[in-house]
């Protein structure tokens, strides 16, 4: 009877936390909008929080420095924020080793300051997002520390512990992700732990009803704290082959790291994954709460089996393909935008993470990183999908690897120099102003400011009505009030066309194009507007001098146009 009350009084908590700024701001704008889960029109923005606002002064960024740019954030157009993981952590992997799920790390703050940034976001119709660390806890979780100090300690089948072969050699030929045997040997107990990420991170044994059991609360126990939903770290990698098959080898030669190229047949994309993910998906329900995930994926097909059938699984699997279309190519965006597109669930569309190389220069030709930053700002602010911003992406942040070795503070970085550099540059300050440390901390901030900050931060880009930052803030007021924008079905447009990318979005009677010259030279383009029942357009929005006359519309190099169909 108890549970049942609970339940419900978390069903209500839920309702009344879901009344999000996207649906009021839609339900003023944009008529006849069909009623639609919150999360398919909210935009998010991933904040990493060491590196977002430093309120105390020692370098690093924390819940206090989230809180105090909440407003920043809703004048952006922001809906909800994903933090990466803020949980007490010996930083190994920068917090993705979690030693207590239900508390935060006190460089991060207090569970006190959590509460406020919670109220305060709420207050604003804004939606908190944690990073749920699924597949490993640090090896200093009190559960780990418990497993290791014997055989038969109570938790010792929480992880995955095997004898090796045999004496001094691991179970079988597994490599990390991060480089070296995915498996290490523990002298004390005489057997070997499996860590698909850095031995510090040893991973769970999900195949235990009492880790599941576990886990499920800690979501319980963050919704009750007004989380609205979870991003699923590396769920792919969350079980084995129990019989500990060794993986193929894919080619010879080595990778980054010196280890041989391996097949992870055996160790991700298990289908074992996807009863947990339908059984978190109920919690999640229960409490009106969104699932991201990390789902690398090699195909559409793949990305659907995260959906689940019927949509049972998550609601917002990433896709990460969109990510791989790593050159600026009309025919490449459209073939993977027509795939999703067809996906069986809502897409999901990033450009850049704190773990991808960021976006401005991954499409920058050098020359028009700027006009190339607002490009792919009207494209995957326009697409049907839900989109993820990285922090700074909106003002054009630029990825700045270290030189020097020894300047590296991402172990994969140090491990893998000079092939794998680590992820420090996407991961360095929010650009805030052209003060001091670009305004993210007074004190010496943990990894450099990128010289870049002197032109492109949030204070003078503010100013200036031409900047990345002001483009992005008026291609995501238009996504907010656009009925066609929000929820209209997507229509590739000109489809052999190399260097203009162009689509409607159609929703009922309203209709929006939107066309994108991809290419470095002027281009004049006639689209496919009157078969579809159009005769032009009336500009919404542009980036660089573009006109319309009937279907012929003129870009500049790199130009946007996103107008409003007219008969
Ligand atoms: C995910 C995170 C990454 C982290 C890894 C291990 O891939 O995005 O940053 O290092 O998981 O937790």
């Amino acid at each position: 009877m108890r549970k049942i009350v609970l339940r419900l009084s978390l069903v209500l908590l839920g309702v009344l936390m879901a009344s999000p700024i996207a649906a009021a701001q839609i339900s003023s704008h944009a008529e006849n909008l069909e009623a639609e889960p919150w999360w398919k029109h909210a935009v998010f923005y991933e904040i990493y929080p060491r590196s977002f606002a430093d309120s105390n002064g020692d370098g690093i960024g924390d819940l206090k420095g989230i809180a105090s740019k909440l407003d920043y954030l809703k004048d952006l157009g922001v809906d909800a924020i994903w933090i990466t993981p803020c949980f007490p952590s010996p930083q190994v992997d920068f917090g993705y080793d979690v030693s207590d799920y239900e508390n935060i790390d006190p460089m991060y703050g207090t569970l006190a300051d959590f509460d406020v940034l919670a109220s305060e976001a709420k207050k604003r119709g804004i939606h908190i997002i944690l990073d749920f660390v699924v597949n490993h806890s640090s090896d200093q979780h009190p559960w780990f520390l418990d497993s290791k100090s014997s055989r038969t300690a109570a938790h010792r089948d929480w992880y995955i512990w095997r004898d090796g072969k045999k004496p001094g050699e691991a179970p079988n030929n597994w490599v990390s992700n991060f480089g070296g045997s995915a498996w290490k040997f523990d002298a004390a107990t005489n057997q070997y732990y499996y860590h698909y990420f850095y031995a510090e991170q040893p991973d769970l044994n999900w195949r235990n009803p009492a880790v599941k059991d576990a886990m499920f609360d800690v979501t319980r126990w963050w919704y009750k704290r007004g989380v609205a939903g979870f991003r699923l770290d590396a769920v792919d990698a969350l079980f084995e082959d129990p019989n500990l098959k060794d993986n193929p080898i894919l080619r010879p030669g080595t990778n980054a790291f010196g280890d041989p190229i391996e097949d992870r047949k055996y160790n991700t994309n298990l289908p074992e994954v996807h009863d947990v993910l339908r059984g978190l998906r109920k919690v999640a329900d229960e409490n009106d709460a969104v699932l991201i995930g990390e789902t690398w994926t090699a195909n559409v097909a793949e990305l659907n089996k995260y959906y689940g059938e019927g949509n049972n699984e998550l609601q917002l699997p990433m896709d990460f393909l969109f990510t791989m279309v790593n050159k600026l190519s009309a025919t490449e965006f459209r073939k993977q935008i027509g795939a999703v597109d067809a996906a069986s669930g809502w897409p999901t569309f990033v450009i850049s993470n704190h773990d991808i190389v960021r976006s401005y220069d991954r499409y920058g030709d050098g020359e028009h990183n700027d006009q190339i930053a607002k490009l792919m700002a009207a494209l995957y602010l326009t697409l049907r999908g839900t989109p993820i911003m990285y922090y700074g992406e909106e003002i054009g942040m630029k990825t700045t690897t270290p030189a020097r070795k020894e300047d590296v503070k991402d172990p994969i970085g140090r491990t893998g120099w000079p092939e794998e550099k680590g992820r420090d540059g996407e991961r360095t300050p929010m650009q805030w102003d052209g003060s001091e440390n670009a305004g993210f901390s007074s004190g010496t901030p943990w990894l450099p400011v990128p010289p870049t900050y002197k032109t492109h931060n949030v204070a003078d880009e503010g100013r200036d009505p031409d900047s990345v930052l002001e483009f992005y803030k008026k291609v995501l007021k238009l996504r907010h009030t656009n009925a066609a924008l929000l929820q209209g079905k997507y229509t590739a447009l000109n489809e052999g066309d190399a260097k203009v990318l162009s689509y409607l979005r159609l929703y009922r009677e309203h209709g929006v194009v939107v066309a994108l010259n991809m290419s470095s030279t002027p281009q004049r383009v006639k689209l496919e507007l009157r078969s579809k029942g159009f005769a032009s357009a009336r500009q919404l929005l542009a980036s660089g001098d573009a006109s319309v006359k009937g279907e012929e519309v003129s870009l500049e190099p790199f130009g946007v146009f996103i107008g409003e169909l007219t008969k």
